[in-house]
């Protein structure tokens, strides 16, 4: 570790000086990273499973994602967009050959609530309703719109007197709610396949088939979020395409831009034909770092097979760690829930304590992975030796 890291600093301590107090945290301060190890100011060495929420796609010091910050900041720092830029219509490009078909338009935003706030707001002007779904124990994210769709916001940190528009839940994998509930009224239904704040829950395939007819049968659109399943996180690009979906609006963010603050909404040529000049807006979004490292976040998964990666190592993870505390395994790729008897909070402390990060979620039995898509076997060993153990 840098020598000029003092070991007595405490960072919790200062940042309460000024910081609001809203975040439960770690008591391990990180101040350095590499791959998919985490230094932190006591010395240890962490295994990261979690990956800043699902945002460390590459990992950490990835020397493409560093050379491509380098360039474009000597290069061109930013515009916005007042003005068209080459590296702006290459991200956008490269993305929509990403996306799942029919998916070709695009708008860069800076987050996953921005972008499925923005989602929301095309559905209302494209269909002139103004309900929208979403399904029980989903996470859309904190702004107005976002939390107004989001499973128990409402008891516990909601805030606004209102929501911005009806919102109704459809029970998880009811096919035969999602029939009844989707109406001539609905704007959009909003669905994440795999449910990551829940714990990593996939939803069943004749549940997501009720929706996608209920909505074609009514007129309703289909939003996708993808801000914690997109890009390559499944094994696929995007879980709709591991779901054959072709939805009308898939938003992403988190992994997009591998630790840059990025998210994007893709539509459908006939979702985007509602909208014209100043209908949407964002001063960040689209810059040119960000779009530069979109662009290569997409060229590495491709030229380093990062899907098939996934799709290797997840097949390992889910063969293996049925082991110590875990009885049972949920969700797709490296976004898997792992169900431990004695309590989530009790696996993730000891797994640190063998100095190995993991996430918790919503459900209080299941702790989250959702490590770089980088992860090796080496890595998988050292997980389920010390699940094992546990
Ligand atoms: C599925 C999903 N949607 C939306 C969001 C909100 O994204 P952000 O925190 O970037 O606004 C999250 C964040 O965890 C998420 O998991």
């Amino acid at each position: 570790m840098n020598a000029m890291v003092s070991k007595s600093y405490n960072a919790r301590e200062a940042e309460q000086q000024h910081l609001l107090q809203v975040y439960g945290q770690y008591d391990f301060e990180p101040v350095a990273a590499e791959g998919v190890h985490i230094t932190c100011r006591d010395g240890r060495t962490l295994l990261d499973f979690y990956g800043g929420h699902a945002v460390a796609s590459l990992g950490y010091a990835h020397p493409d994602v560093l050379e491509t910050l380098n360039k474009q900041a000597e290069q061109l720092f930013f515009q916005s967009n007042a003005v068209a830029l080459e590296v702006r219509a290459t991200a956008a490009r490269k993305l929509a050959a990403f996306a799942p078909e029919g998916l070709q338009r695009i708008f860069f935003v800076n987050s996953g609530a921005e972008a499925n706030e923005n989602a929301f707001r095309i559905a209302l002007k494209k269909t002139g309703r103004n309900k929208i779904l979403a399904v029980e124990h989903s996470f859309h994210g904190r702004t107005a719109a976002a939390g107004a769709v989001t499973w128990g916001a409402h008891d516990k940190w909601y805030g606004f007197p209102r929501t911005p528009f009806d919102v109704d839940f459809i029970p998880r994998d009811d096919a035969q709610a999602a029939h009844a509930m989707v109406d001539s009224d609905t704007a959009a239904v909003v669905i994440e396949l795999v449910q990551g704040v829940a714990g990593a829950y996939d939803l069943a395939p004749d549940f997501v088939d009720a929706i996608v007819s209920a909505c074609k049968q009514h007129g309703a659109l289909l939003i996708v979020d993808e801000v914690q399943t997109g890009v390559g996180r499944t094994g696929y690009a995007f879980a709709a395409d591991l779901y054959d979906l072709q939805p009308d609006i898939l938003t992403t963010a988190k992994a997009l831009g591998a630790g840059f603050p990025v998210g994007a909404l893709m539509l459908t040529g006939d979702a985007a034909g509602c909208l014209g000049n100043g209908d949407l807006g964002t001063t960040f979004g689209g810059g040119p770092l960000a779009s530069a490292l979109i662009s290569t976040v997409l060229d590495v998964i491709e030229r380093d097979n990062l899907l098939e990666n996934v799709q290797k190592i997840s097949s390992r993870l889910q063969a293996e760690c049925l082991t110590g505390p875990v009885n049972k395994i949920s969700g797709k790729g490296l976004l898997l829930g792992l169900h431990c008897e004695g309590g989530a909070k009790a696996a993730r402390d000891a797994l640190l304590d063998k100095d190995i990060l993991v996430g918790t979620s919503g459900d209080p039995d299941v702790i989250r992975l959702l490590p770089p898509l980088i992860l090796n076997d080496e890595h998988v060993d050292e997980l389920v030796a010390a699940l094992a153990a546990t």
